[in-house]
């Protein structure tokens, strides 16, 4: 189970749990630290079962994010679900945060789900729904 901050007592500590906008539907409502960290998943909303399909995950697509040694995102993760499909780490000026994944699903494990880690302003997750169809 994941804990995100409004299950959790950790909304003064961005270290806290999981960073997660109110409303991800509606970017103008989002604050500018929601919108420099929200990851954003691109990906088909229905696959057939065994198809292998693309993911991209992206930072700072609403508002840029700095990448630079002090300030940057370390690594993003993806899960299916509460399946771990895999993980990407950045190098702060070298590396872009963007991750990109061919994904294979035979049954549908729920939505996905996107972490990205900043070093200055902790965990945060989008989602993206798929349907896994016969
Ligand atoms: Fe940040």
């Amino acid at each position: 189970m994941t804990l995100v901050k409004s299950e959790s007592k950790c909304e003064n500590d961005i270290f806290c749990g999981i960073n997660v906008p109110e409303n991800t539907q509606d970017v103008e409502s989002m604050t500018d630290l929601e919108k420099k960290h929200l990851p954003v998943i691109t990906a088909p909303e229905s696959v057939k079962k065994g198809e292998t399909f693309e993911v991209t995950v992206e930072v700072g697509k609403y508002k840029e994010h700095p990448n630079e040694p002090k300030h940057h995102f370390e690594f993003m993760e993806l899960y299916a679900g509460h399946t771990y499909l895999g993980r990407i780490d950045f190098m702060a000026q070298i590396t872009e945060p963007v991750m990109k994944m061919h994904v294979t699903l035979d049954h549908i494990h729920g939505d996905l789900r996107a972490f990205a880690y900043c070093n200055l302003h902790g965990v945060w997750m989008g989602k993206a729904p798929i349907e896994i169809t016969e």
